[in-house]
C-alpha cells in the first residue's frame, strides 16, 4: 500500500510556485522549497508571508495557523533537498527542455517510489515522464494563478501515469480545498485549450484595431461577467506565458492556423513587455 503524502517538493519559487507552496503548507503537508538563486527563495517567502498576512487581517487563519505554515517551509538552491519528499511538483518556467533537464535531475536527487508531477499549463505530461526513470510516477497537476485564490486544480494522467499516482495526487489536491477536473494529455488541456483561444484573439481584435485595449477588456469584462478583461488577464498570467501556450497549441495541433499566435503578442514579448511582471503589457504599470 502506498504511504500518505507528508512533504511536498516544489521546484521553482516564482508566483506559481510560492502559490503552491503557500496553500501546501496551510493543508499541513511539510514543504521543501527549491529554486536555483537565493534571491528567487527570499521573494517567494516575502510573498508568502504577504499572504498569510493577507489572510491574518481577513481572520481566515489565526495567528498560530500562519506561524506554524510558515514554519513548515524550508527553502534550498540544492535539488537533492527533495530527497525528503513524497511528491514533488515542478512549477519552472514554460519551456520544454528546462522541464526535461529537470525531471532528469527529480529521477536521480528523489528514490523511486516519489511521485514526480508538473505545473505545465500545455507542454505533453507523457513526453516529460519519459525524461524519468518512472514514468508510472509521473502526471500533470496544473494550479491557476493566483494559487491561493483560485479553486482548480486540472489533473493530467500520462500514456503510463498509473492510477494509485492519479488517486494520491488528487487527494493531495483535495487536501489543499481544490476542486479537480481530468483533462486529456493533448495541448493545452482543458484550461488553455478555451483560454488561451480567447486571449489570442482579443490580442488579434487590438491589432486589427477592432476596439482599444480598454475598450475590448471593457467589452469582455461587462459583457460576459468575467472579474478581468481579456488582455488584463493576459497581463496577469505574463505574454511570454501566454506565447508559449499559443505555440505549443499551434506545433501540437499539427500547424491548425486557428491556433496562430497573434503578431502582436509576438512584438510585445520580443519588446520585454511582458505584462505585470516588467512593469509593462498591453497596459502601463510603472507609477
Ligand atoms: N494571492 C492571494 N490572494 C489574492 C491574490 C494573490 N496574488 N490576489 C488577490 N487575492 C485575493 C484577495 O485577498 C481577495 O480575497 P477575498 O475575496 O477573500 O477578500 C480576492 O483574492 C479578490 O481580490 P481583490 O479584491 O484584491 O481583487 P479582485 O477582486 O480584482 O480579484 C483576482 C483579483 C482574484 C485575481 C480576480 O481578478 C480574478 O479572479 N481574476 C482572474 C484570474 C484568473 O482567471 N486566473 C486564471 C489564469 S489562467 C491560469 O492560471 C492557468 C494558466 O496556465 C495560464
Amino acid at each position: 500500500m502506498s504511504t500518505e503524502i507528508q512533504t511536498i517538493g516544489v521546484v521553482g519559487a516564482g508566483q506559481m510556485g510560492n502559490g503552491i507552496a503557500h496553500v501546501s503548507a496551510i493543508a499541513g503537508f511539510d514543504v521543501v522549497l527549491t529554486d536555483i538563486s537565493d534571491a528567487a527563495l527570499e521573494k517567494a517567502r516575502k510573498t508568502i508571508d504577504g499572504n498569510m498576512a493577507r489572510l491574518l487581517r481577513k481572520e481566515r487563519i489565526t495567528q498560530e495557523a500562519a506561524d506554524a505554515a510558515v514554519a513548515r517551509i524550508k527553502t534550498s538552491t540544492d535539488m537533492a533537498a527533495h530527497e525528503s519528499a513524497d511528491l514533488v511538483i515542478e512549477a519552472a518556467t514554460e519551456n520544454v527542455d528546462l522541464k526535461k533537464r529537470i525531471f532528469g535531475q527529480l529521477s536521480e536527487a528523489t528514490s523511486s517510489d516519489v511521485l514526480l508531477v508538473t505545473n505545465t499549463s500545455s507542454i505533453s505530461v507523457t513526453l516529460i515522464a519519459a525524461c524519468t526513470d518512472r514514468p508510472d510516477k509521473v502526471m500533470g497537476m496544473h494550479f491557476m494563478n493566483p494559487v491561493p485564490v483560485m479553486k482548480l486544480v486540472e489533473l493530467i494522467r500520462g500514456l503510463a501515469t498509473s492510477d494509485d499516482t492519479f488517486a494520491r495526487v488528487d487527494a493531495a489536491a483535495q487536501k489543499m480545498g481544490k476542486t479537480t477536473v481530468e483533462g486529456r494529455d493533448m495541448p493545452g488541456f482543458i484550461v488553455n485549450r478555451v483560454l488561451m483561444p480567447y486571449i489570442n484573439e482579443a490580442a488579434y481584435a487590438l491589432y486589427e484595431q477592432i476596439g482599444t485595449v480598454e475598450d475590448i477588456d471593457t467589452a469582455m469584462k461587462l459583457g460576459t461577467n468575467v472579474p478581468m478583461g481579456p488582455l488584463t488577464l493576459a497581463d496577469f498570467i505574463g505574454l511570454d506565458t501566454c506565447l508559449a501556450i499559443m505555440e505549443v497549441l499551434h506545433d501540437g495541433m499539427g500547424g491548425d492556423s486557428k491556433y496562430r499566435p497573434c503578431p502582436l503578442l509576438r512584438k510585445y514579448v520580443e519588446a520585454g513587455w511582458l505584462g505585470r511582471k516588467t512593469g509593462r503589457g498591453f497596459y502601463d504599470y510603472q507609477g
